[in-house]
């Protein structure tokens, strides 16, 4: 079945989804998000797929979430039919997602982009969370991971004037990884997709849930569930190539990837 709101193609061992509702703004309707969970679904059980890219257009990585299909809508019906958290999916891809944003990523755009891995950002970027201007909140963890992000004070203003920031505002207060230029947006994230893609898939998805897990549990249950994983690597034999390839100074040829 093919794509209508979304573009999907495979690089090698990366798969990329490119959202596309241009004359929306990649305005984030229902259709697009059933396609975008759809296509996670199909990569999250490829093994030839290492990690993905997720991205947008020059001008929108993705305007929020579509205005014109929530105008309609009331309570209890959101309650029941429990919106939004169909987009929770992407948080929930145990391989690494990147980021590649450019233009807006607004309201669930700049949630979405925070669901990811890793947040390259063209300089041309703008985030925000300017639900309040709608006379709503964040709906897709917006106030919770922005926080976690930037600090109570930068989430604050955003969330309760709607201000945005710069690509570079947002590489200052550690909402992004970094800021590349635009004409290099996509090229950067296919060179740190492919270094990932390189490495032993076992570590990496280890890596990516060790790190996620800082944000649900205490420090010392952290600490303790990232040395459980560390000490179950050595059952690999990624852990022996890629030790031996030190050792011996080669590059590693890990076997799972
Ligand atoms: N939903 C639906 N349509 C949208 C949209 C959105 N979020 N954002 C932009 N569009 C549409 C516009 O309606 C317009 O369509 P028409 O040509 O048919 O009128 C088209 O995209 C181009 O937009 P503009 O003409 O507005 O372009 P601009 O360059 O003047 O402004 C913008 C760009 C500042 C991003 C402006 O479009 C804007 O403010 N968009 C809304 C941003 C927003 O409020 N996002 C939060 C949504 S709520 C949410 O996301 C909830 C959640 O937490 C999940």
């Amino acid at each position: 079945m093919g794509y209508e709101n979304i573009l999907v193609h495979v690089d090698g061992r990366i798969g990329v989804v490119t959202l596309n509702r241009p004359k929306a703004l990649n305005a984030l309707n229902s259709a697009l998000i059933a396609e975008l969970n759809r296509a996670l679904d199909g990569f999250e059980t490829d093994d030839g797929i290492s990690t993905i890219i997720l991205t947008g257009s020059d001008r929108a990585f993705a305007a929020g979430a579509d205005i014109k299909e929530m105008q309609g809508l009331s309570f209890p019906g959101t309650y029941t039919g429990d919106f939004i958290t169909s987009w929770e999916r992407l948080s929930r891809f145990r391989k690494p997602v990147i980021a590649a944003v450019a233009g807006y990523a607004l309201g669930g755009g700049c949630e979405l982009a925070m669901m990811c891995d890793i947040l390259l950002a063209a300089d041309n970027a703008r985030f925000g969370q300017p639900e309040i201007q709608l006379g709503i909140i964040p709906g897709a963890g917006g106030s919770q991971r922005l926080t976690r992000a930037v600090g109570k004070a930068k989430s604050m203003e955003m969330c309760l004037t709607g201000r945005t920031l710069s690509a570079s505002e947002a590489d200052m207060y550690g909402l992004v990884s970094r800021v590349v230029p635009l004409a290099d947006l996509m090229t950067e994230a296919m060179k740190v997709a492919d270094t990932i893609a390189n490495l032993s898939l076992p570590s990496v998805m280890m890596a990516k849930e060790s790190v996620n897990r800082s944000f649900e549990t205490t420090l010392g249950e952290g600490i303790r569930f990232e040395r459980r994983l560390f000490q179950s690597l050595f059952a690999s034999d990624d852990q022996k190539e890629g030790m031996a390839a030190f050792v011996e100074k080669r590059s590693p040829n890990f076997n799972n990837r």
